[in-house]
């Protein structure tokens, strides 16, 4: 008998224990990397498996039409981000004047699904509005950038919790100040705000995005800072000198459209160096491409699948390895389903999502979500 109470209460308190440490709805058990208790039983919702929001960037159109897709984004996430529908080009018409009306019921249909909105995206070379841009006179691009700031900001104050404010400020192998100069792509979505303003675009964005929604947290966001030492640096350098300045921002996305081939050890320097600054860190934009090199024909096979699962576990656990608690803004992956990524709609040969074009969960889903415990 004595045993008998004995086992209850050990029961009692495990389960007091792990009802404290897991979101409500987790089964517990394997072990983990730490996204908020341990344990052995592998759970089967994301938004489950740890204490920071996991996201996932969508698309408008198929959120709003198609109720497989939207069912799986509000059944495994906490947040989403529009991957172009919050974007100056998505808003802005070609007279300069706004139309909100389908942002609006992006808005709408995820709060209705309760789901969280992180906003992408300010300041940006590319998914711009270019045309009416360049139609502008040179000393009306600054007014162009704070008007389209603090109207989009003040729209979606106290609905959106964060803003990518500037992305991809800098480029490839030199970190320098992104400008056309320096850049490929001439597409007519492409408008570089520092060929007009110079480097004082990105404090200016912050201010005026600050000034718009005091509450929401403002993100520098960018890509190829787990491979690239000296855009990592680049960007930790901008980062030191808007906080001298007393610019608000309050965070740095690492994108990670990342490959089966990303060094794991350039995923933990980049986490470290970035969680060092003190901002909160998110993995914005996430993906794992199996075909980096593009060959075709191509086959997905089911060790190259494990290959990336593997990867996308790595970065999760690396993760809650080197970004304390307190710092932790969430994780999010770009695209639900292979069929939707936009490295495919982009003419890639590639499965870089977490779930097939069929709705499956992949290997990938599995070891994610074990790295997310
Ligand atoms: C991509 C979207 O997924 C596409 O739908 C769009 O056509 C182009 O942009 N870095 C970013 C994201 O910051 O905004 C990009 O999203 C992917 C690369």
């Amino acid at each position: 008998m004595k045993n008998f109470c004995a086992a209850i209460w050990f029961c009692l308190f495990a389960a007091v224990l792990f009802t404290s440490c897991k979101k409500q709805g987790t089964t517990n058990t394997g072990g983990g990397g730490g996204g908020g208790g341990g344990g052995g039983t592998t759970p089967t919702i994301l938004k489950d498996a740890a204490t920071p929001m996991v996201g996932v960037g969508i698309s408008y159109d198929l959120f709003k039409n198609n109720a497989t897709y939207s069912g799986l984004v509000k059944s495994q996430f906490d947040r989403v981000t529009a991957e172009y529908q919050m974007k100056h080009g998505a808003n802005v018409k070609n007279d300069g004047s706004y139309d909100f009306t389908k942002t609006d019921d992006f808005m709408n249909l995820a709060q209705a699904g309760g789901l969280s909105v992180f906003g992408h995206v300010l300041a940006w070379h590319q998914n711009n509005n270019g045309n009416y841009l360049r139609s502008l006179a040179p000393s009306q691009v600054n007014n162009a950038l704070q008007n389209w700031v603090n109207t989009i900001v003040t729209r979606y104050k106290n609905k959106v919790t964060g803003w990518d404010v500037a992305n991809e400020v800098v480029v490839d192998g030199t970190g320098e100040l992104r400008t056309s100069a320096n850049s490929t792509g001439s597409g007519a979505d492409q408008f570089y705000w520092a060929d007009y303003l110079g480097r004082s675009y990105i404090a200016d964005a912050f201010r005026w995005a600050n000034a718009a929604d005091p509450a929401a947290k403002l993100f520098i966001n960018d890509y190829n800072l787990e491979s690239d030492n000296r855009k990592l640096d680049s960007v930790i350098k901008i980062i030191n000198e808007l906080k001298a300045a007393s610019v608000p921002i309050h965070g740095v996305g690492l994108q990670m459209h990342i490959s089966i081939n990303t060094n794991n050890a350039g995923i933990d320097n980049a986490f470290q160096k970035l969680a060092a600054t003190g901002l909160l860190v998110h993995v914005s934009e996430m993906d794992v491409r199996i075909n980096p090199s593009n060959s075709n024909p191509f086959v997905p096979t089911q060790p190259i699948l494990d290959m990336q699962a593997q990867k996308y576990r790595y970065v999760a656990e690396s993760y809650f390895r080197n970004v304390p608690a307190a710092q932790r803004w969430g994780l999010t992956v770009w695209n639900l389903t292979d069929a939707d990524s936009w490295i495919v709609i982009g003419g890639k040969i590639d499965f870089p999502a977490l779930f097939d074009a069929g709705y499956n969960k992949k290997s990938a889903f599995s070891q994610y979500i074990s790295g997310l415990q």
